[in-house]
């Protein structure tokens, strides 16, 4: 199943720099992890609309140098119209073309809830490996697909695609979580592969709390650009949507509803 960049709109890209708490949140322990320091090149592989990016710079200070990537138009704009420092730009650009960035330049290299949606994971790596300098570091979040089957939405959007009238048109495997994320083995894999040396990996259970099931539904779209439930056929989709969100809203308490989920966190040098 393939992942669509085509889908993203300026409403799914503002939802997403008001939702995206949580991500931020991993971001800022994964950058603790990679001990970003005044005066580091960074390289943002995914920067969406840069709020991670926007901490980073201010922990770089002038002497560092920033640059953020990704391929959606409308993030980009979202997150150069936050920027306000000449030392770092946000560029239209993927993980899998680093082209614009020369060798052994970065002393940092990250990509924050992205590495599941690169296509060509073991040419990205090549490419960073390039781009880091000896001694440089990437660090990567994302979620440990060998324990995502029993967690939260997932759990409940399974559950609804194995039945009428689902089941028969929809194959859960074709997920793009099923399609593209890794386990935490694989990343391992993936990392050694690339001749970097894997220094940290640890899996963190990630709370994430919603106020209602359309908030749930809201934070799905605007964190896949579009592609949320892009493996049930179209013409099912918002009536697949409408049934998840009523079995969303049976879990909701008076705090809201609350799912938790399982997080990467790697970090991994270029001796
Ligand atoms: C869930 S968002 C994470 C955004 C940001 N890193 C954060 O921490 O909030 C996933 C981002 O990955 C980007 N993305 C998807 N495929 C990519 C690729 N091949 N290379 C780089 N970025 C990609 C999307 O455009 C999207 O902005």
């Amino acid at each position: 199943m393939a992942v669509h960049l085509t889908l993203d709109n300026e409403n799914l890209a503002s939802t997403y720099d008001e939702v995206s708490n949580t991500q931020f949140n991993n971001g800022s322990i994964l950058i603790q992890k990679l001990a970003v320091k005044p005066g580091d090149s960074v390289l943002d592989i995914g920067s969406g609309t840069g709020r991670l990016g926007r901490h980073v710079i201010s922990l770089i200070g002038q002497a560092g140098n920033f640059v953020g990537i990704d391929p959606l138009e409308e993030r980009i704009k979202i997150a150069n119209g936050k920027n306000e420092h000449a030392n770092a730009i946000f560029k239209l650009g993927n993980a899998e073309d680093l082209s614009s960035i020369p060798d052994n330049s970065c002393d940092v290299v990250y990509l924050n809830a992205v590495f599941h949606w690169v296509l060509n994971k073991e040419v990205a790596l090549q490419e960073i490996f390039r781009v880091l300098k000896p001694g440089g570091r990437v660090g990567i979040t994302t979620g440990a697909k060998e324990l995502s089957s029993f967690t939260g939405v997932r759990l409940i959007t399974d559950n609804v695609l194995k039945r009428e009238p689902y089941n028969k048109l929809v194959r859960l495997e074709d997920s793009t979580q099923n399609q593209h994320g890794l386990t935490t083995t694989e990343l391992i894999q993936l990392l050694a592969g690339a001749g970097l040396t894997v220094k940290d990996i640890e899996i963190k259970e990630i709370k994430r709390r919603y106020p209602t099931a359309r908030a749930v539904i809201r934070f799905s779209e605007a964190s896949s650009f579009g592609n949320f439930l892009n493996h049930v056929p179209k013409s099912l989709r918002d009536q697949a949507k409408a049934d998840i969100e009523f079995e969303l809203e049976k879990q909701r308490h008076k705090d809201g509803i609350t799912f938790s989920g399982f997080t990467i966190f790697a970090v991994a040098e270029k001796k």
